[in-house]
């Protein structure tokens, strides 16, 4: 490989030279270098060579709230002066601890008991993992222990997480899914819907699946089942009509848990407070992160209903403790900030606003891109949604990998002054800061299709497919 065309001292190289990226090609960013992002305003960001972007993808769908709240800054600034540590460990607690586990209670899509904080979602996602054997142990069920995800299913990378995880990137080279975990199929009609089947007809097949698998391993092995309300890195993966209604029936049927990982879904991303109220999802866990926060510090939190925490109590006294927790479990400056943000959500109306601004989006995405020839479907509900591309509309024939079209799209859309996220599949993600207007919405819609322009001469040129 070449050396990178930057200079000694610079940020880049300096990137280059010190840092292990996540999600990157670790081989080639020595040769491309980093996009080195300087600083944010409303859902704006720009890199250091002056250049804006609109975050189309809120960061990581997480920063609800935008790049520059000041309420936020001040509510960390203040707790910070305050306090600006103690932990929960042996019964020690605090204000902001408190606060926040009541504020997610009173808020939560079903009657929740107790709330433990956690610092990201997948560290959230493993301590719920470690809650469901406890409480079967608790329960005198200790080989009721195998847990299910869904394939494209994403919860996260810790080894635990990452098994449920049901995406190769996350699984490939790493050892993992652990045993125990397994997947069942993803709820994408689009993709997986047989011709001339009903989408309430797939969603049936979803739930006969679930079960085949349940039956397969023997339902007294089988402790919980983790679910996105809309799977979000999987490509946005909206559930069929009345999925949730036939898994959950199976779930009861074999007294197996149902876990919401409301990561990206919670707190208003659908149009509802939770993703669980726009499905329907009844769930006996909860876990979120993210938008908690608007992501201006790390937290995250498991909700668990009386049910699993009393299984949870009467184990740990037996043992003395629940030898489970971290340091940074409920860190006052992050409660602080998470307590801010669920306030200000609540005091502007931001369901309101993404209802309205989400139908617009929604409605766009359509109008603009779902009859290009290379568009096989838009989808998405409230503020996250996806274009889909494909080889050929017809028959839904995907691009040859090598071709790189997700990389490729994503690489002019930021040429044109909007970052997304492309995952496996050529599946185009948006999920915009929460704030975001109409107006922004158009401009970033504007910038897609001009990039999307861009990648249609790319590929009639390299004829990589015939587009008409
Ligand atoms: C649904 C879901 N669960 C869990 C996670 C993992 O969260 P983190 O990256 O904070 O560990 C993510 C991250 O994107 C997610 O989307």
């Amino acid at each position: 490989m070449s050396p990178p065309p930057f200079g000694a001292n610079s940020a880049a190289a300096r990137d280059i030279a010190n840092v292990l990226h996540p999600y990157t090609d670790l081989k080639m960013h020595q040769e491309v270098g980093p996009v080195i992002i300087t600083r944010g305003k409303g859902v704006h960001v720009w890199d250091d060579a002056g250049k804006e972007y609109i975050e189309g993808v809120a960061g990581l769908w997480c920063a609800a709230l935008g790049f520059d709240n000041e309420r936020l800054v001040q509510a960390a600034v203040t707790q910070m002066r305050k306090l600006p540590f103690y932990h929960a460990f042996s019964a020690k607690s605090h204000e902001p601890c408190i606060d926040l586990a009541e504020m997610l209670i009173q808020r939560a899509p079903v009657p929740m008991s107790k709330v433990f904080f956690a610092n990201s979602g997948s560290e959230a996602n493993d301590s719920a993992i470690k809650m469901v054997w406890y409480f079967n142990n608790a329960l005198g069920r200790p080989a009721k222990k195998k847990l299910i995800g869904r394939n494209r299913g994403y919860h996260g990378i810790t080894l635990a997480a990452a098994s449920l995880t049901g995406l190769a990137a996350n699984h490939r080279a790493f050892d993992v899914p652990l045993p125990g975990f397994f997947h069942t199929m993803t709820p994408n009609y689009y993709g997986l819907g047989e011709p001339g089947e009903s989408e309430e007809a797939f969603a049936t097949r979803c739930a006969d699946e679930l079960e085949k698998l349940i039956l397969a391993e023997g339902p007294d092995t089988v402790a919980a089942m983790w679910a996105e309300p809309v799977m979000g890195a999987g490509g946005v993966i909206v559930p069929p009509r009345g999925y949730f209604q036939k898994i959950q029936a199976v779930l009861r049927k074999y007294d197996v848990l149902l876990v919401a990982d409301e990561v990206i879904c919670g707190f208003w991303r659908t149009g509802n407070y939770w993703g669980s109220q726009t499905f329907g999802i009844e769930p006996d866990i909860l876990v979120c992160a993210k938008a908690l926060s608007s992501s201006y510090l790390p937290i995250s939190a498991v909700m668990v209903n009386d049910r699993v925490f009393q299984g949870l109590a009467t184990q740990s006294h037996e043992i003395g403790t629940f030898g489970h927790g971290f340091t940074y479990s409920g860190h006052p400056v992050a409660a602080a900030v998470a307590i801010e943000t669920l306030k200000i959500y609540d005091e502007t109306d931001i369901g309101g606003h993404v209802r309205q601004v989400g139908a617009h989006m929604q409605k766009e995405l359509r109008r603009r891109f779902a009859d290009h020839p290379l568009v096989g479907e838009v989808r998405g509900v409230g503020l996250i949604a996806a274009i889909e591309l494909v080889a050929d509309k017809a028959s839904k024939a995907k691009f040859p990998l090598e071709a790189g079209i997700s990389a490729r799209w994503t690489k002019l859309n930021e040429a044109h002054g909007v970052i997304t996220r492309a995952v496996a599949g050529e599946m185009l993600c948006f999920s915009p800061p929460l704030i975001i207007t109409e107006a922004e919405v158009d401009e970033m819609l504007d910038r897609i299709g001009r990039a999307l322009d861009e990648l249609t001469v790319q590929i009639r040129r390299e004829r990589i497919a015939p587009v008409a």
